[in-house]
């Protein structure tokens, strides 16, 4: 046994801030309902429905995740969140037509109850929307004091005893770190002086952050990822994770490509192209958003295949994503890829892949698994940076000079003996005596 490290207990309500309040930030809430009522499985979630392996193989114990390490109970969250309609979450997850009637219908009471707050809103970095239920404020810092004080409201009229805040607004043009993002200081003065290198992201991100509030980021934008954001987290014993949701075509890339390394198999090229027609795909129309998740998609091959160190194998690899929007299909999107690999002897050979996926499906579980595992950390006492979460992410956040993993299964590796960890219990390494 290592030393068990004090966890404080999930005592309490839960409170789940969502900026961005559309198609997944619907789909998780009225899915979350679902299972509460009874009506449905947690399906895609780890923390639900995922087992964990404890102790030698001789002893088959497989736990719960959720038996294994005391984490919130679903029964006893709250949701809110703000975006830039002022639908509530009944009316949105109507709009977003992720879920059938007939299941909303149902939660009709208790969704509809939900409205979302005045969002801190700039079309300069979402240039495809528009809405009015935004908030009015002479500088960024004075709109950041606004969401502080949103939170405080939303905390004592739920009742929470804990928050947590997962970014599920659209995703913002790319924007690369600059010297205000370097320190606190900077990016403080950045906020006061309306800096345009602050987006509406970094906004509720520094507000959660300074408040102590675990941070996820859902999208590819930067929001939490530069230093003085990073800096702050520590300061203020603040847990975060991104960037961007692991859901469809990016799932099979961190799965399939570690697989055909392990094999020493060649990979030529690899050209990935979708057609969506949610609001989503909409904001992605727009060249400078696709920007941002093009950056966020193409790194991931690149990482797993290391060209570098694998030359025979992956120095012509040619990484090609697209994203077509494509109203007809709405939350529906088709995925392709097509895989030139080679094997024995330089032979060609091609994979074809066609994932008729659910977007907001494959991502719903996603933001639960974040929100749940974020509280952990906040209540294990740990802050900054949480890589052993990259499992749930595409371009996971790492420290300065070090490279984000992205197979699949290391990061599982990473996620269960960070599990084990907090639970006392050894962690699974494979060393050392038999039968490990
Ligand atoms: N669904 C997936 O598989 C998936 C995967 C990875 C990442 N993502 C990302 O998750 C995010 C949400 O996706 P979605 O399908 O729900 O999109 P969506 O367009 O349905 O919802 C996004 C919502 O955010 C709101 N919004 C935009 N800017 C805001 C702001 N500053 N403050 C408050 N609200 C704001 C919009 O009005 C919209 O309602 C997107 O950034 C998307 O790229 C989704």
């Amino acid at each position: 046994m290592s030393n068990k490290p004090n966890v404080a207990p999930a005592k309490g309500k839960l409170g789940i801030l969502l900026p961005g309040m559309g198609a997944v930030a619907t789909t998780f809430i009225a899915g979350v309902m679902a299972v509460n009522k009874g009506i449905s499985s947690p399906i895609g979630s780890l923390s639900q429905m995922g087992r964990i392996r404890v102790g030698k193989r001789t002893k088959v114990n497989k736990p719960y995740i959720k038996d294994f390490i005391q984490l919130q109970n679903l029964k006893n969250v709250a949701f809110g969140g703000w975006d830039i309609f002022p639908d509530n979450m009944y009316e949105a997850a109507v709009n977003a037509q992720v879920l059938e009637s007939d299941l909303l219908r149902k939660l009709k009471t208790p969704l509809s109850k939900i409205t979302p707050m005045k969002a801190v809103f700039d079309k300069k970095y979402v240039k495809k929307l528009d809405g009015k239920h935004i908030k009015k404020g002479k500088t960024k810092m004075d709109l950041a004091k606004a969401v502080m004080s949103d939170i405080r409201k939303f905390k004592k009229d739920n009742k929470c005893e804990r928050l947590v805040m997962v970014w599920c607004g659209s995703t913002e043009i790319y924007i690369e770190e600059k010297p205000v993002h370097k320190t606190i200081a900077a990016f403080e003065k950045g906020l006061e002086k309306n800096d345009a290198n602050i987006p509406s992201s970094m906004i509720y991100a520094y507000a959660a952050i300074k408040m102590g509030i675990p941070y996820a980021n859902g999208a590819p934008n930067l929001s939490c990822d530069i230093p003085a954001l990073v800096q702050l987290a520590k300061e203020t014993n603040t847990p975060i994770a991104g960037k961007d949701f692991k859901t469809g075509q990016t799932l099979m890339k961190t799965i399939l490509g570690p697989g055909l390394k392990a094999r020493a198999l060649g990979v030529e090229g690899w050209f990935s192209t979708n057609i969506l027609g949610n609001r989503d795909g909409e904001v992605l129309d727009d060249p400078d958003n696709f920007k941002t998740k093009e950056v966020s998609k193409l790194g991931v091959l690149e990482q797993i295949f290391e060209p570098k160190l694998n030359p025979e194998l992956y120095a012509d690899f040619y990484h090609k994503v697209r994203i077509n929007y494509y109203p007809p299909r709405g939350d529906a999107k088709e995925g392709w890829d097509n895989i030139d690999i080679r094997g024995w002897l330089n032979y060609p050979m091609q994979i074809k892949i066609d994932f008729l996926c659910r977007d907001s499906i494959l991502a719903a579980p996603i933001v639960l698994d974040l929100a749940i595992f974020l509280d952990l950390a906040k209540r294990a006492g740990m802050s900054g940076i949480q890589e052993w979460l990259s499992f749930y992410l595409k371009s996971p956040q790492a420290p300065k000079g070090v490279h984000p993993q992205h197979d699949i299964f290391k990061q599982l590796e990473k996620l269960e003996n960070t599990l084990r960890h907090l639970a006392g219990e050894e962690l699974i390494t494979h060393l050392g005596l038999d039968y490990a």
